[in-house]
């Protein structure tokens, strides 16, 4: 019998699982397709808490928290599974176009400053010096020298050579249909009409999470919300930092390929590729970059970012014994797995719940009521 059940192996599960097993807990990870098969190979790589961030607060902290582990993180995967994630630490750039209100990118700038974080105000002279092949239309940016980026592809094989060389079992292509719950203690899953018990179960199942969750009471709703991303590639569009505008975002990969991301979609789990969706990605980021209409388009992809009600995740243990949750990461889930495995770690193997997770806890559901639309959550901080 395994000491713990993980179900999904995205970069939730696996970083769990990863964890745990170090601490040597017999593990085994349940995955529908293969590991890293969804969200978290979709994604763009970048971890950006304080470009995407738009206030302070319990999730800016933890994400601070999670970017400050990630060069370790990086070091110890390279250790275990002999690949390179390709963290890269050249800072992010954040640009205000012409004819957008550069005061709201002054705001931003301006809270972020009073709070401590590092980060440089840039007149066009400034961002032209620091990255030419972006437009002269750039007004004003900000340069957040801590905010970095990793290949999330290659942070999935990492993981899933790494939790298999920590002992960690892994099961592909077998989706657990249902949580064996006995007297209120969870005790294993239901998976191809076989029961597999464990001391404890963890719930890391991304967009699909309430399908396991609400039959056993649970009732925070996880929606996946469409990422529209693609790669280009280009001999005149040598990029050196990870660049937002409010409108996309470019992602330079260490092989000459440009991500350029993406959509944010409420269309359920539609995972379709649109032409309006590449069209609008697009034209925000030749408007960035112009060289960039030359470019060759390499690939096209969408994956589900799995959002709660508040957008926040939810993180930790729950009112059924021995049940502990990881979902909801919405838009910084590989930004925040190695503090997801951390601070969950601590509530499997300690018993305890860190202050730092409380705020993540499922119970702010019964508690607070949800306010503020998924427009104003959703669109960009400055
Ligand atoms: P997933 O990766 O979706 O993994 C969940 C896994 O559970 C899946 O593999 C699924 O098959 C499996 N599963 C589900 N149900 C079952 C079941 N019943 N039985 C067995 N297995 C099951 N985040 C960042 O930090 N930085 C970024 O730059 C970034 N960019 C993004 C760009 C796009 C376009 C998208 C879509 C997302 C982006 N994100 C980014 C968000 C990030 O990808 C997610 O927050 C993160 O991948 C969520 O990880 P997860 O492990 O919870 O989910
Ligand atoms: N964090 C980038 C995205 O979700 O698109």
């Amino acid at each position: 019998m395994k000491d713990v059940i993980i179900v999904g192996g995205g970069v939730i599960g696996c970083s769990i699982a990863l964890r745990l097993a170090r601490a040597g807990l017999k593990v085994a990870i349940i995955e529908r397709g293969r590991t890293g098969c969804e969200a978290s190979r979709a994604a763009a790589g970048m971890l950006s808490p304080q470009a995407e961030a738009s206030e302070p607060g319990a999730f800016l902290d933890l994400c601070l928290r999670s970017r400050a582990l990630y060069r370790e993180f990086a070091e110890l995967l390279k250790d275990l599974s002999g690949i390179d994630i390709e963290y890269r630490d050249e800072g992010t750039l954040c640009l205000a176009l012409e004819g957008e209100d550069s005061n709201q990118i002054a705001r931003w700038a301006s809270w972020q400053k009073t709070a401590a974080l590092p980060l440089e105000e840039l007149t066009a002279s400034d961002i032209a010096a620091l990255e030419p092949a972006v437009t002269k239309a750039a007004a004003r940016g900000v340069f957040v020298p801590g905010d970095h980026q990793v290949e999330n592809r290659r942070l999935l094989d990492a993981l899933d050579a790494a939790i298999r060389q920590a002992g960690v079992e892994v099961i592909e292509g077998a989706e657990v249909a249902a949580l064996l719950i006995e007297r209120q203690r969870a005790v294993g899953i239901i998976c191809n009409d076989a029961r597999m018990r464990a001391g404890a179960v963890v719930v890391a199942a991304g967009s699909w999470s309430s399908r396991l969750l609400q039959p056993v009471g649970l009732g925070v709703r996880v929606t996946p919300v469409r990422g529209q991303i693609l790669a280009v590639r280009g001999a005149a569009t040598h990029l050196s930092h990870v660049l937002h505008s409010s409108r996309a975002y470019l992602v330079p990969r260490t092989d000459g390929r440009v991500v350029i991301g993406a959509t944010v979609e409420y269309v359920g789990f539609y995972k379709a590729v649109t032409a309006s969706g590449i069209r609008g990605l697009l034209d925000a980021a030749i408007e960035i970059v112009p060289a960039l209409a030359d470019a060759e388009i390499v690939e096209t992809w969408a994956g589900f970012r799995p959002d709660t009600e508040d957008h926040l995740p939810v993180i930790g243990p729950c009112e059924i014994a021995n049940l502990f949750l990881a979902t909801g990461h919405f838009r910084n889930g590989i930004l925040l797995a190695p503090i997801t495995a951390e601070l969950l770690a601590q509530c499997v193997i300690q018993q305890t719940v860190p202050d730092a997770l409380r705020p993540f806890l499922i119970n702010r559901f019964d508690e607070i009521p949800i306010t503020g639309s998924i427009q104003s959550a959703i669109s960009s901080p400055f």
